[in-house]
């Protein structure tokens, strides 16, 4: 086997007129990669199909995929058909406008938005692989606060609109993208990481009654004045991700915490920044006031989010343009995954998804 790689490869360098550098097999300890960098079968998806849909059965997301979340429930929720348009405001890995589109084609068409450019660009060329040309679906490189921007598309309304918040899997566990605390990198947390200013930045010019009152705002973090005073205390050490989950750590630890009941928190701090670099609130307030001018009469939008402050931000928006006769009905209770899908997929755990219909 080995000799028949070293030839291929000297064949290779033969054709390029190039050495050919052989580069090892990543090797890891024990049964299955821990780190990403040694997950090279999760990330090539379409080499190791059989690899990656194990993963899956153990109930992970492969590294770099994002699994699509209340799938059915979204099919139910847009009453997809044939012939429809619409907008998928975070496209992401593609998972739901992957589905979407074999139910609107051959006369529909999709716009994928996404803020992230590196991960639309290889999403676009994933989706393109599978045959959809610019006929069928645009990518758009915008904020879905600028929503109304996609009428110059369709300038009548769309049939369909459907936004899943917050960041996905690739943004999670890649990483150099610095959003998790288990895995070491300067603290980021942009979900467009080519311009804007990073969490490491912000805690640096932050002032101490700001980050109490964001930790509240936007994750109800119920130890949010000790965190946001330790925090700018050792803002040196909070430059990583490793450093800033020890700085709360430690501190929950001198309240009598254990270690293991700190997690939970340190969850909140960093979701609670990842919503103020990103503008979180304010793109999503914006979004929700568009949706009604960019749909059709008759038109629905689903809107899939993962934490109080966004839920009730959705809620409010349905049933107050419900009541104003904007809305011709929306979902009175949120639909939630199902049993096996949160067992399938643990990260749709806390999903809720609204949906309304445009009068
Ligand atoms: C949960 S993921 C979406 C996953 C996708 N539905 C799928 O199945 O692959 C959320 C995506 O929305 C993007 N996003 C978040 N806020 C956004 C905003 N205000 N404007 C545009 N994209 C946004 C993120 O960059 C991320 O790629």
């Amino acid at each position: 086997m080995l000799a028949k790689q070293r030839k291929a490869g000297f064949l290779l360098s033969c054709m390029t007129d190039k050495p050919v550098k052989h580069t090892r097999r990543v090797r890891y300890a024990g049964t299955h990669p821990r780190k990403f960098s040694e997950k090279y079968k999760e990330l090539n998806p379409e080499k190791y199909p059989d690899d990656v849909e194990k993963v899956k059965k153990r109930g992970q997301t492969p590294a770099g995929m994002h699994l699509p979340i209340c799938v059915s429930e979204i099919y139910e929720a847009l009453k997809l058909k044939q012939g429809m348009s619409g907008i998928d405001c975070t496209l992401g890995y593609g998972g739901h406008s992957g589905r979407i589109l074999p139910r609107i084609i051959p006369s529909g068409m999709l716009i994928g938005i996404d803020v992230d450019s590196a991960e639309l660009a290889k999403t676009e060329k994933r989706i393109r692989s599978y045959g959809y040309d610019e006929s069928v679906f645009v990518t758009r490189h915008m904020n879905f606060s600028q929503i109304k921007e996609c009428l110059d598309v369709r300038p009548e309304g769309f049939d369909f609109i459907l936004a899943d918040l917050g960041v996905s899997s690739m943004q999670l566990d890649t990483p150099r993208r610095g959003f998790s605390f288990k895995n070491p990198a300067q603290l980021d947390l942009r979900l467009d990481n080519s311009s804007g200013e990073t969490a490491a930045e912000l805690l640096l010019r932050i002032t101490e009654d700001s980050l109490i009152n964001l930790l509240i705002e936007n994750a109800d973090e119920p130890y949010a004045e000790p965190l946001g005073k330790a925090i700018l205390l050792r803002k040196k050490e909070c430059q990583t991700t490793v450093g800033f989950a020890s700085v709360i750590s430690e501190t929950l630890q001198t309240k009598g915490l254990e270690p293991e009941e700190c997690k939970p928190s340190i969850q909140r701090v960093f979701q609670a920044l990842r919503i103020e670099v990103n503008n979180e609130f304010e793109a999503l307030d914006r979004l929700l006031r568009s949706i009604p001018e960019c749909l059709k009469r008759g038109g629905r939008v689903a809107i899939l989010s993962f934490h109080s402050g966004e839920d009730r931000r959705v809620k409010k928006s349905f049933k107050g343009l419900t009541e104003q006769g904007i809305y011709s009905e929306c979902v009175r209770r949120p639909v939630r995954p199902s049993f096996q899908e949160k067992y399938d997929n643990p990260r749709s755990s806390s999903a809720k998804l609204r949906w309304a219909v445009r009068a």
